[in-house]
């Protein structure tokens, strides 16, 4: 949520800020600001505009602004409506302190009425306005040591980046439970919330911790920590380039992303399976490798899709490894009392690394001394870091806001790891083989449903006026099902709920007329009899039904209205298959209706608040 940019060096164009910030738009798009020190005017000039960060850039052609350092800023609003006013950078009373927020201040109304008690004038309904203005309230010439008293009375998350015209030398940038990195230039430093904003400048990056605070000028970078004591940070090598982070000649990124699942998958599988013993190996995984043979128990957490990929493991893990799994949406997690004993292993998936609600279940877990294992796109992220060993998905960046190839990878990591587990106890070699066959085929597989995506196309535009869906599935497909359903109304705002096809005539059997209709996941797998019993019911109400079954099944087309054939594979590896037509399809109906896909309104990519 928010995106963070900032800047202290030799360079004096902004225009490196204004690359960056459209890079992570994803994070937030209602509005976006800016504020930069210029040294012959020994002033920072500030603007903001309501909208997309290009409507900044319009505005930014309009003057002629230069300097360093400077801030960036792209807000998804969390305190106060989308205008001028909420938007990043916020200032002190005399505009001198300039600051950059992602987070949410917790106790910043009893601050604010204190503040506004000592005379203090503020201009937003924002939490984080209270911010420059302590710093204001602390400022005896030295930047850092106002943060350093501000901090001791904020309470909340935040990423924080902050300038002065009464310091203007320095940058000083914050972390706690927001993210936040420094890219390493030549006599430069860059600063933001994930390093695709950055890649153009530098692949060399420090990740901040929580509660550790940098002072950056363009020759120095001091780094403390909560309690003042000097970090010295390793520097991490980005490993994929700008390009993986552009659309490559895709109208929208989410298209991109769907079409790269081939090979998104491929990474997945690289190096990791051994079909011989019909087992998989991570790297990630090493240290505890052996500790792993002992647990009686997994326990998934995640948000969203990446909740939806857990609900899939937990079929996997059962059904191969025998040993009992359960999968927990992150918020719900935290807040419960989780029983945490030694024989169980944790496993956070989360394709950003940074969603909120995960890290807090993380840190929960680990709290309570337990082993937590992750399942993560974005390396170096806070999640990674924490996690005791974890495994990366190599997916490439994700930039559209609706998760499409993450969500594949991370099944095939699930199946994997359902390897892995399953051979360190019961599974078979026989089936071991048959699994690791399976998925080195699924690549392949995927392209053959790509191949379809016109046809796709045609059928999103036929339905693409239906105002509610229907998703049923059973077993495995069932969590397909919830994606499906959560992918067309975050891209189509069509409201669509998915359901185990079981659970039809409990409830929403009632919804079905002719205006409402189901998609329905029936591979020819061992629920397959039941799902037709299910798609008949439907069509008895006169229930419109899209069908996705296996090819060869021509019958299917006798009972649904519109089908669509996906290759045959094994039962645990379905839903790799069964998910790609639905995102095609809601990726298609969400175009037909004129929706900017990438940025579906009151969503941002990652949601590092509560
Ligand atoms: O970065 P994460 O995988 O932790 O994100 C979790 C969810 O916020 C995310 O999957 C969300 O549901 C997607 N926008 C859905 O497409």
């Amino acid at each position: 949520m928010c995106g963070i940019v900032g800047y202290i060096g030799k360079q004096k164009d902004i225009r490196i800020g204004l690359e960056a910030l459209r890079r992570l738009e994803y994070r937030g798009y209602d509005s976006a600001g800016m504020a930069v020190y210029n040294a012959d005017a020994k002033t920072i000039h500030s603007l903001k505009a309501v909208g997309r960060v290009v409507n900044l850039e319009q505005r930014l052609k309009e003057v002629s602004f230069e300097g360093s350092p400077f801030l960036f800023y792209t807000r998804w609003a969390t305190h106060g409506g989308v205008t001028e006013e909420n938007c990043h950078p916020h200032s002190d009373c005399k505009n001198s302190v300039w600051v950059v927020h992602n987070g949410i201040i917790e106790n910043y109304r009893e601050l604010k009425e204190k503040l506004q008690q000592e005379g203090h004038a503020f201009h937003s309904e924002t939490d984080t306005e209270v911010i420059p203005h302590l710093i204001e309230r602390f400022f005896e010439g030295n930047l850092e040591e106002a943060v350093r008293k501000m901090l001791g009375l904020i309470r909340g998350s935040f990423a924080l980046g902050i300038i002065s015209k009464d310091d203007p030398e320095k940058l000083v940038v914050v972390r706690n439970s927001a993210p936040l990195l420094i890219g390493v230039g030549e006599n430069e430093y860059l600063v933001a919330s994930d390093p695709s904003a950055i890649v153009s400048q530098t692949k060399k990056v420090m990740y901040l911790e929580d509660g550790e605070m940098a002072s950056l000028t363009p020759e120095r970078c001091l780094i403390e920590d909560i309690n003042h004591h000097a970090v010295r940070k390793a520097i991490h090598e980005i490993d994929w380039s700008v390009e993986d982070a552009q659309k490559g000649g895709y109208s929208h990124f989410m298209l991109k992303e769907i079409m790269e699942q081939p090979e998104s998958i491929t990474n997945a599988l690289r190096g990791r399976v051994l079909p011989d013993t019909g087992e998989a190996r991570f790297g990630g995984l090493s240290v505890v490798r052996e500790r792993l043979r002992s647990i009686k128990r997994i326990s998934i957490t995640a948000c969203g899709t990446a909740y939806y990929a857990g609900l899939v493991g937990r079929y996997m893990l059962e059904e191969y490894t025998g040993l009992p799994c359960e999968a927990d949406v992150a918020s719900e997690f935290r807040y419960r009392r989780p029983i945490v004993k030694d024989d169980t292993a944790f496993l956070f998936i989360s394709q950003s690394g940074e969603t909120a609600d995960t890290l807090a279940a993380l840190r929960e877990v680990k709290k309570k001394g337990g082993l937590t294992l992750g399942i993560i796109n974005v390396t170096g992220s806070s999640v990674a870091r924490e996690t005791d060993a974890g495994i990366y998905n190599h997916a490439g960046p994700e930039i559209g806001v609706a998760s499409t190839k993450a969500f594949t990878s991370q099944l095939t990591i699930l199946a994997l790891l359902t390897l892995l587990l399953g051979r360190q106890r019961e599974m078979s070699l026989a089936d071991g083989q048959v699994v690791t066959r399976e998925l080195q085929r699924i690549p392949d597989l995927v392209k053959q449903i790509l191949e379809q995506r016109e046809k796709i196309k045609e059928i999103a535009e036929k339905y693409k006026h239906a105002e509610n869906f229907l998703f049923i599935g059973r077993k495995y497909n069932y969590p397909v099902a919830l994606e499906g359903a959560l992918k067309l109304k975050e891209i189509s705002y069509i409201h669509a709920e998915g359901y185990g096809a079981g659970e039809m005539k409990h409830g929403p059997i009632a919804l079905i007329d002719e205006q409402f209709p189901t998609i329905a996941l029936c591979p020819q797998d061992s629920v397959y009899e039941k799902m037709v019993s299910n798609i008949q019911e439907i069509k008895a109400r006169k229930g419109p039904v899209i069908a996705i079954t296996n090819e060869g099944n021509g019958g299917m087309k006798e009972i649904a209205d519109d089908v669509i054939f996906v290759p045959r594979t094994i039962e645990m590896l379905n839903p790799i298959l069964m998910v790609i037509p639905l995102q095609l399809f809601a990726y298609f109906i969400g175009v037909a209706r004129g929706y900017d896909v990438d940025k579906p309104r009151n969503l941002a990519k990652s949601v590092t608040v509560e």
